[in-house]
């Protein structure tokens, strides 16, 4: 979007944008030429040719004097109590209404969205966001592409200062919708190696900097857990690693790790034909993270962080792992694989290892890791796992609460600990056959984190969706981003 802060009373466009409350005396005064606007939308509200229902797109069009505007309004409810998932589908539905019928310049009355609870920056920022994030679309490879569409926004307000809110929403989104690019590339493009390249150039001319280490240098460095699950792939692992440094130099950074399975056919504990399909989306986890990398750097957030991504190719060949073999991970302890399809773990056991020699603070890591967690919590919900780091996991549920994306805590118990350890000739197992398998892989990456404060999210179920919403199509969501994004701005 190509947004303009005009602060003029003047309204040239052809097309006007307004919210309109439930309670019109709730509007604050807002000038329209020489009339009130609350008295201009009173008889269009009165005949119902204006909703006032949250989100609600109505469209007419009024007169400003002799000039005759299209109005596109949306329905505020009852604006003393819009919560900021309120502003989400507001805005969303907003910008999808523009791109459909192709409007492609128009005034938007930011003062028709004001609430008392919540800072013209917040609804600023809200509206920046969902101006990208909620009409992305991905066609990259139909070969009929639809138009470009490009919005030319002008902003009707006195509050200059919110054009830096738009702007700072409007990075977080494009994070949000480059995460989602990179899931979206099918996987005979977007092997390991690819995306090292393309993550390599995206921060080539950023702060960031990115380091990959391929096959066989997994290999001798120790990262047998990796190596074992891409090494039945002509495209072999890599190991990304990324340092944004924001903070002070010796600020402990934060670990963001992310799986990165560029597909995942199950090996040869392969997967039947209809749960393959969609495999191409085991890399959610790592594009997600970048995806936050992304946004912290463009926000400039004062914070250290590295980011590891384990990015392989769970494929089958005659050299490929089977059920019963044993590797030895980069902590040097043994493994048992007793299912090739229970892939996720291990490379993210290596991942989590060696994130853990940056000395973070605190580890996060992030998985499209069992469909136990969407038997458990449903394809909405992504589970948590907690080890010693209860604040930050407090922190960013309430983050999460308030952006709409929901996360539900899961144990790690005694059970888990003894389990993992149930193997008959190595130090771990990566599966049991019992239930619990959400708990029994989170509880595995976990002993690799060693007594660092760790937080697992198993996003198997809403890391993508099947129904389009105001935050976008169907496809992947960039699922906690933006919960994290706001979390890392309060540190
Ligand atoms: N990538 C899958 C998990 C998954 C399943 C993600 C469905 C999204 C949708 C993971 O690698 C996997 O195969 N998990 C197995 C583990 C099992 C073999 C213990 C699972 O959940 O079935
Ligand atoms: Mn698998
Ligand atoms: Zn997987």
């Amino acid at each position: 979007m190509d947004a303009v802060i005009n602060t003029t009373t003047n309204f040239e466009n052809d097309t006007l944008i307004v919210g309109v409350p439930e309670h019109l005396n709730q509007l604050e005064s807002i000038k329209v030429g020489d009339d009130e606007l609350s008295d201009l939308l009173s008889p269009l509200k009165q005949h119902h040719i204006l909703s006032t229902n949250i989100g609600k797109i109505s469209s007419t069009f009024f007169k400003i004097g002799e000039k005759t505007h299209k109005l596109i309004s949306v329905g505020l409810g009852n604006i003393k109590t819009l919560e900021y998932s309120d502003y989400l589908k507001i805005f969303g539905n907003v910008f999808q209404a523009l791109k459909q019928s192709r409007v492609d310049q128009a005034t938007l009355v930011f003062d028709s969205f004001k609430s008392h609870q919540h800072t013209n920056q917040t609804i600023a920022e809200i509206l920046g966001q969902q101006s990208e994030q909620s009409i992305y679309t991905f066609d990259g490879y139909k070969t009929n592409k639809s138009a470009p569409y490009q919005l030319k926004l002008a902003i009707h307000t006195k509050d200059q200062s919110i054009s830096e809110s738009v702007e700072q929403g409007h990075a977080i989104a494009t994070a949000i919708n480059l995460a989602r690019d990179y899931s979206n590339i099918p996987p005979n493009i977007l092997t390991p190696a690819y995306y090292a390249d393309l993550i390599q150039q995206h921060f080539s001319e950023t702060e960031v900097i990115v380091d990959v280490k391929d096959s066989v240098t997994l290999q001798s460095e120790g990262f047998g857990l990796v190596h074992a699950v891409g090494k039945a792939s002509k495209q072999g692992p890599r190991i990304i690693t990324l340092t944004y440094n924001g903070g002070r130099p010796g600020d402990n950074p934060i670990a963001l790790v992310g799986k990165g399975i560029t597909y995942d056919s199950g090996g040869y504990s392969i997967k039947s034909k209809t749960g393959m399909q969609t495999m191409k989306f085991d890399m959610c986890g790592s594009s997600n993270v970048i995806g936050m990398i992304e946004a912290a750097r463009q926000l400039a957030l004062p914070i250290n962080i590295v980011g590891v991504i384990a990015a392989a190719e769970n494929m089958i060949n005659e050299e490929a792992m089977k059920p019963d073999d044993v590797y030895t991970a980069l902590s040097g302890e043994s493994v048992e694989v007793l299912n090739t399809d229970a892939e996720g773990r291990l490379v993210l056991g290596d991942a989590v290892f060696y994130a853990n020699q940056f000395e973070p603070q605190v580890i996060l890591d992030f998985a499209t890791l069992t469909g136990a967690a969407v038997a458990a919590l449903g394809e909405d919900k992504a589970a948590v796992f907690n080890k010693n780091a209860t604040t930050s996991l407090n922190a960013i549920l309430e983050q999460a609460k308030t952006m709409d994306e929901m996360v539900f805590e899961l144990p790690m118990t005694a059970t888990e600990q003894a389990l993992i350890r149930k193997s008959a000739v190595a130090d771990l197992v990566n599966h049991t056959n019992g239930q619990g398998k959400a708990l029994f892989a989170a509880t595995f990456i976990n002993h690799f984190a060693g007594d660092t404060p760790h937080l697992h999210f198993d996003i198997a179920g809403p890391a993508t969706t099947n129904q389009p919403s105001y935050k976008g199509p169907a496809g992947p969501t960039g699922y906690l981003i933006l919960s994290i994004v706001q979390w890392l701005r309060t540190l």
